[in-house]
């Protein structure tokens, strides 16, 4: 074993990506989604202000089952590749790798080109090494992507730089936070391929980052399947924000980031989503929805109340909304939201920690009955959001 550790994490460069070990457990794979539908080639966008339903197929069907449910998810994901974020390429041709001291060589080939690129596993504990990072278990360990090295997010020049597009071309539609998914479950092949590499359990995967990588943390957990416990740490607009609500706060007179500043900052979205940001109300889904795709897993959105750039009215409104996917499931502490302010950006506060442990202690660690139900804000009045306002579809109760 590389690690004494008993448990294993991974994290990304500042997406941190949190993966927990015990032993070698694999997991089975999901069961067949049935005939999930194929979203139509001309989308028909009708305005809606309103946060948009999870639950009821573009086609206008309602989602009953669990199986529909899986399928609504599949679909949520094609709008958001084909409107927001771009698409993720299906697992490469052929993917190699080594281990030195822990330090993982990762070579991927497609289609005739090559990359490689080296997530590293820092010995020392993740908050030296990064300082924006929650604090993990003491008995976890850490594997960290460069995920700059994948897809560069310096600014709007960086479009089309780094190792993932030196694959699959400077053209791929794929925004930066897809790139950085597909790294991390390149990462995650390896660790299913080769399992004594890392002495990872398979069912203890998780991701979490802060900021601009608490963004891609989520991004993350929505689309790789095989990561137990997301945690995106304010991760503002664009991350937990929902687009429809940091647009209200802004027309009310908060600055705070939208969708219109944020495509002219960064690569962190697809060119198709600039279509939208004049005009957020035609977007077939909202953050709510993202969030909703990481269901049923587990997601945990540690999140800053006194930082208006972050949205917090946005983010707060955004994910209360998104446990709505988790209560229709049955398991609404499986998904929680913990707002305090009063620090600095991505400086995790000790009063946070009761509400951290205990998506460790259940999803990474024995003890399936540790309290996760986590729905806080320490916002005045629940920072004013009414559901009522942005909510006009009813949480089924799904079988
Ligand atoms: C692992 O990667 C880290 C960060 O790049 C580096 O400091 C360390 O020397 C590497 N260890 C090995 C054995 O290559
Ligand atoms: C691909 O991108 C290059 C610039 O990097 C551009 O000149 C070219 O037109 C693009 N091709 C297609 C098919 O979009
Ligand atoms: C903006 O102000 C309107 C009118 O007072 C209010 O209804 C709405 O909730 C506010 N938006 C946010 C995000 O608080
Ligand atoms: C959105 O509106 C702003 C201000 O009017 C404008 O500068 C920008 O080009 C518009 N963006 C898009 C993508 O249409
Ligand atoms: C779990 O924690 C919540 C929030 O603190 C609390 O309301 C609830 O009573 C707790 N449940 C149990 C079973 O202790």
């Amino acid at each position: 074993m590389l690690l004494k550790q008993s448990l294993t994490t991974i994290l990304l460069s500042l997406p941190a990506f949190v993966l927990s070990a015990r032993g070698h457990h694999t997991v089975p794979p999901p069961p067949p989604l049935g005939r999930c539908g194929v979203l139509p080639e001309n989308f028909q966008f009708k305005s809606d202000p309103k946060l948009p339903d999870p639950f009821t197929f573009v086609n206008g069907a309602p989602v009953e089952t669990k199986l529909e449910f899986s399928c609504r998810q599949e679909e949520v994901r094609q709008l958001f590749q084909r409107f927001e974020l771009g698409t993720l390429p299906p697992k490469p041709e052929k993917i190699t790798s080594s281990v030195s001291n822990g330090n993982i060589t990762i070579t991927v080939t497609n289609e005739g080109k090559s990359i490689t690129f080296n997530p590293t596993t820092p010995t020392q504990p993740m908050q030296q090494v990064h300082s924006q990072c929650i604090p993990l278990p003491a008995n976890a360990a850490s594997i960290v992507l460069n995920n700059n090295d994948i897809a560069l997010q310096n600014d709007a020049s960086s479009r089309g730089i780094g190792k993932f597009y030196d694959l699959y071309g400077t053209n791929a539609t794929a925004s930066s936070m897809i790139a950085w998914t597909w790294a991390i479950g390149r990462i995650i092949d390896v660790l299913e391929s080769t399992p004594g590499h890392l002495n990872v359990d398979l069912t203890k995967i998780g991701v979490t980052g802060c900021s601009r990588n608490g963004k891609g943390a989520l991004v993350a957990g929505a689309f790789e399947p095989r990561i137990t416990l997301t945690i995106p740490q304010e991760s503002g607009s664009g991350g937990a924000g929902c687009w429809r609500i940091s647009d209200s706060m802004l027309s009310n007179g908060t600055v705070t980031q939208t969708a219109s500043e944020i495509v002219q900052e960064n690569v962190w979205f697809s060119v198709a989503f600039d279509q939208f940001v004049n005009d957020t109300s035609l977007l077939p889904f909202d953050h709510h929805m993202l969030a909703g795709l990481v269901a049923p897993r587990a997601l945990l959105v540690i999140d800053n109340t006194g930082i208006d750039w972050l949205g917090p009215e946005s983010v707060w409104g955004c994910m209360k909304t998104a446990n709505t996917v988790w209560q229709a499931l049955g398991i609404p502490d499986h998904m929680g939201v913990s707002q305090v302010g009063n620090h600095d950006h991505c400086a995790f506060p000790a009063i946070e920690q009761p509400d951290l442990t205990p998506f460790f202690d259940k999803f990474f660690g024995n003890n399936p009955s540790a309290n996760t139900t986590v729905i806080k804000t320490d916002g005045a009045d629940g920072l004013g959001f009414v559901d009522a306002q942005w909510i006009d579809w009813k949480v089924p109760r799904i079988r």
